[in-house]
């Protein structure tokens, strides 16, 4: 039997961005968060160098405004990046109060590390874990606070709006969701809805990200008719290891920050060739330098060498990447680890204000989901978690201010899946995401011609087609509504790409190498893309 759950607010996502929203809401507002997977799914957990703040002396609001809208190469928001880094002192603050165990020098100060594109230290961390400790925090947190219901298993499948339903006002009033303990589709009605569903690097082939980074978020508010922005912009890390082993796994660009070199196979370094900040140069740059190397001499792979540091140094600081290469027979205090880039984080996204507002009223988007203008064309290392937790913490407090308590609720009709079959043709899932990750990976990569962005186009619209003809006869399953999120998401990506006649930040065409006088932002709707004949 099928649910119709309600509640205050509803929280699509429990990463940093989802779970700081639901702690930063009083004890009065009763609200779900959801995730997919287990309730530590996402990227959250993953993340290793840290978070990016204001927390010494000799930093400056103003440094770390500089440096971000240097990485986002002319793209960014000045009163979003503003907005970010004046809360950032703030927002650590709270995470220190919360309990997170950053770690700490000899004089018992925040150590302080540094990644690429930075002027300073300041990156706060815990070891080369972070993620996993303000995950963990936040969930145990979360789990203590009365007014807040953890839901795993439960994927969104789309979101409803009362224009939807046919009636008056415009808002949003919450969404279908496949309850994977039952097997039934359950709706749950709220008087706010917020994405924060992560990114969507699982479009491409190689990634950093964890499985569930399929674009969920920003494929449901594209079909709820919201504006998407920027989602050209996909940033590659430079260096995830390179192992047959090893899925996904990153070597923080703290290695780097704390001396680690870049090499060649035959052991030169190369990165001061094509920037003088050399290894700490913008991600960008140093994705696009290893990406020429590799294919310039067609190596598999390039080295980061951190060997020159004592190992007490590098075990200290980098001990889960230690133990993971020395599972898989690397010693990182003696050898060079093997590294590529990789498919890391999705710069774009649905567009927001700086409370986390989106174009459909009670609809919040926040975290990697959102496109709030804080990256602009390239996002500065360490500065996701930040957002995660300076528009949430944003959003809470609009949400708590706005709510209509006595709004009655609307009634969402039952899922209808009287239509629909079992799918007996799962291999066409596992089919088309397959082939969709590798022409993303082919031709809408690192460097990208208009021929190859042409060619992926025409492959994204036939698969869309046939994605779109499985969803309608099917009963929906994980694989199926990650792939159909995936499809449309890749869309975006190819068609903003080609509408985008410069090279600027993460996006290179060598058709147009250059970056034009003024930068704008690529901002789409399906409505916009179906009239210019696009989809
Ligand atoms: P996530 O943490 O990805 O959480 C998404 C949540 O949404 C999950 O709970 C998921 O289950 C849920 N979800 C998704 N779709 C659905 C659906 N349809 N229905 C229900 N639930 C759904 N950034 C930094 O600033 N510093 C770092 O050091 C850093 N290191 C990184 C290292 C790695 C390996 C990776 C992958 C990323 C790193 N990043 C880092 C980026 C940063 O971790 C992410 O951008 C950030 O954690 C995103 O948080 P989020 O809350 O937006 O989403
Ligand atoms: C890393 O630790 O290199 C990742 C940092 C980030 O993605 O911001």
């Amino acid at each position: 039997m099928s649910q119709s759950l309600t509640y205050d607010v509803l929280i699509i996502g429990s990463g940093a961005a989802g779970l700081t929203l639901g702690l930063s809401l009083p004890d009065h507002i009763q609200a779900a968060v959801i995730s997919k997977d287990t309730l530590d799914a996402g990227s959250t957990r993953w993340a290793q160098g840290g978070v990016a703040a204001v927390l010494d002396d000799e930093d400056s609001v103003e440094a770390h405004i500089n440096d971000t809208m240097t990485a986002g190469a002319g793209l960014c928001h000045d009163a979003a990046v503003r907005f970010t880094v004046e809360n950032s002192t703030a927002a650590i603050q709270w995470l220190i109060d919360l309990g997170v165990p950053f770690t700490r020098d000899a004089e018992d100060h925040f150590h302080l590390t540094r990644e690429g594109g930075h002027s300073a230290r300041r990156i706060i961390h815990a070891a080369d874990a972070t993620g996993h400790a303000i995950s963990e925090t936040l969930l145990e947190k979360a789990k203590q606070r009365k007014n807040l219901t953890l839901l795993q298993d439960y994927i969104a499948i789309d979101l409803i709006t009362r224009e939807k339903l046919g009636l008056s006002e415009q808002g949003c009033i919450g969404g279908y969701f496949l309850n994977n303990r039952t097997g039934e589709v359950d709706s749950i009605t709220a008087r706010a809805t917020v994405l924060a569903t992560g990114g969507a690097s699982k479009v491409y082939l190689y990634t950093s990200n964890p499985d569930g980074a399929s674009g969920d978020g920003i494929g449901m508010a594209w079909r709820a008719g919201c504006r998407v922005a920027n989602m050209e912009f996909n940033q590659f890390h430079p260096t995830c290891l390179y192992h047959p082993q090893a899925k996904s796994f990153l070597i923080t660009e703290a290695v780097r920050g704390e001396g680690g070199k870049l090499l060649l196979p035959n052991g030169r370094r190369f990165m001061d060739r094509f920037d003088k900040r050399a290894e700490l140069a913008p991600r960008d740059i140093v994705a696009r330098a290893i990406d020429h190397e590799m294919k310039r001499l067609g190596a598999d792979c390039l080295f980061l060498d951190i060997s020159h540091k004592p190992a007490e140094f590098i075990k200290e600081h980098f001990p889960t990447i230690y133990e993971r290469c020395l599972e898989l027979g690397i010693d990182i205090t003696k050898d060079p680890i093997p590294v590529v880039p990789a498919a890391h984080y999705t710069c774009g996204g649905v567009v927001t204000d700086n409370a986390g507002r989106t174009d459909i009223s009670r609809l919040y988007a926040i975290g990697e989901t959102a496109s709030t203008g804080l990256h602009g064309a390239n996002r500065l290392a360490s500065n996701s978690l930040l957002e995660c937790l300076v528009f949430a913490r944003a959003a809470a407090e609009d949400i708590t201010a706005t709510i209509d308590m006595s709004r009655e609720l609307e009634t969402i009709p039952e899922w209808d899946s009287s239509q629909v079959t079992d799918s007996d043709e799962d291999v066409v899932i596992a089919h088309n995401w397959d082939e969709l990750r590798r022409f993303m990976w082919d031709y809408v990569g690192i460097v990208r011609t208009t021929k190859r962005l042409l060619r992926a186009k025409h492959r994204v619209t036939l698969l869309r087609e046939e994605i779109q003809e499985f969803y309608g006869n099917h009963k929906v399953t994980n694989d199926l509504l990650e792939l159909r999120n995936l499809v449309d998401v890749a869309e975006v990506i190819i068609r903003s790409a080609l509408l985008r006649k410069e090279s600027r930040g993460l996006h290179y065409s060598r058709d147009y190498p250059h970056a034009l006088p003024r930068a704008f932002d690529t901002v789409v709707t399906a409505k916009y893309l179906k009239e210019l004949g696009h989809l």
